[in-house]
């Protein structure tokens, strides 16, 4: 069952007001850290997608990429810009994904998915992997933590698998090119979640 308000703002804007967001680290995620000290990626331009409060966001900005944080829940966005960090500044975006101009097309060397594929309506999955395919330039990479590898009903967080995720990015061109179980992530997530790097092709 798809939770009615999933799709709205308010629904996100409640679950912060009320501290409902059990899905929040309060710090950066253990395993992008590590591809950060690993320099597994040379830093570029970078767009988060429902970034939350920003953790992983302003990481990424420390070690030197451009990062772009959205998220369209009002109360994200002013913890984002409250917690900001001068030596690593964030452009913050108030919007919904779904509405991002067309002018960012083939802009962003990096995509950071963490838990927004997994809260919106699965229904919007494809719209969603449109978005990045247009948002990457070609040689581009999506950086997927996926979670929640799970067979559960319902959500958000409403269940992903692999399987579905590579038959939702491939035929838009985007090539699963490394994927890993990490070792190193947040014990109540290890063996829920997968690292997969995808990349546009040209
Ligand atoms: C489960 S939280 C994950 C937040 C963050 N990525 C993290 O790991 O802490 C999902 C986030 O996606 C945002 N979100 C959901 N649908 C969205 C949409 N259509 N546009 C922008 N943000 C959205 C919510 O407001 C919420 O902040």
């Amino acid at each position: 069952m798809v939770e009615r308000d999933v799709g709205l703002p308010s629904f996100w804007d409640g679950a912060y007001r009320s501290g409902k967001t059990v899905w929040d680290l309060g710090e950066p995620t253990p395993v992008f850290r590590r591809l950060l000290k690993w320099r597994q990626f040379a830093a570029g331009r970078m767009i988060v997608l429902g970034a939350g409060h920003g953790y992983d966001a302003r990481e990424f900005a420390r070690r030197g990429f451009s990062v772009v944080a959205v998220d369209f829940a009002a109360e994200a966005v002013r913890w984002m810009a409250a917690l900001a960090d001068p030596q690593a500044s964030v452009e913050i975006v108030h919007a919904s994904i779904f509405d991002l101009p067309h002018t960012l097309d083939g802009s962003f060397d990096y995509v950071l998915e963490y838990m927004c594929y997994c809260a919106i309506d699965p229904a919007r999955r494809g719209d969603y992997a449109d978005l990045v395919a247009r948002l990457l330039k070609v040689g581009g990479r999506l950086i997927d933590l996926a979670f929640p590898l799970t067979r559960h009903d319902g959500g958000p967080p409403y269940a992903v698998s692999v399987e579905e995720i590579v038959a939702q990015f491939e035929p838009r061109g985007l090539t699963l090119m490394e994927s890993e179980w990490p070792a190193d992530s947040h014990p109540a997530r290890r063996g829920r979640e997968q690292l997969l790097i995808f990349q546009k092709m040209p």
